[in-house]
């Protein structure tokens, strides 16, 4: 077993737990929003959580993109055209690692504004916009269509 599975086996089922407890922040900060409520510790650590996992995700992609993944930044040996015109090297090379980090930026600018407003109703609102938008982005760009990858094993 390489360290390259072990880091795509972390980086394969980390993307479950983001999903989930994105869906669970993405509730709390919409009931919180909508009915009024009180911004509760837990509010806190459920946003801590989603953000503090999506960190650890770009860690694992990043060291997979650069380091140890054909598909990342060495599939630019092949050429900048080549990668282009082949859908496969495309996804991994370019779209996944763009909006990926476009994902993880929202996720962050979203924590920040919570964490920074006054009133309860906008600590809600910035989590809800900003993390539903990073949610929606995610999913875009994980590979759903591959079985072997969906529950991957060594
Ligand atoms: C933050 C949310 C992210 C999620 C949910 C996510 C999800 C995934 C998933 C599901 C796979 C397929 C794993 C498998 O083959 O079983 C994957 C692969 C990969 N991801 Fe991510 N990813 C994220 C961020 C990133 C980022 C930011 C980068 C780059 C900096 C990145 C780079 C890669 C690379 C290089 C692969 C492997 C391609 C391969 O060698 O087969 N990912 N990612």
């Amino acid at each position: 077993m390489s360290f390259y599975q072990i880091l795509l086996f972390l980086h394969s089922w980390l993307r479950w737990a983001v999903l989930l407890t994105a869906i669970w922040v993405i509730v709390r900060s919409f009931r919180g929003w909508q009915m009024g409520l009180h911004f509760k510790k837990s509010d806190n650590a459920t946003q801590v959580a989603f953000v503090g996992m999506m960190h650890l995700q770009l860690l694992l992609g990043l060291l997979l993109y650069f380091v140890f993944s054909p598909f990342g930044l060495d599939a630019f040996a092949q050429g900048t055209k080549v990668v282009m015109k082949t859908a496969v090297l495309r996804y991994w090379a370019v779209e996944h690692i763009a909006v990926m980090l476009i994902a993880v930026v929202l996720a962050q600018i979203g924590r920040t504004k919570s964490k920074r407003a006054r009133a309860e109703k906008q600590k809600f609102k910035h989590a809800f916009t900003f993390f539903l938008i990073s949610f929606l982005l995610m999913l875009t760009r994980i590979p759903w269509h591959e079985s072997a990858r969906l529950f991957r094993s060594f």
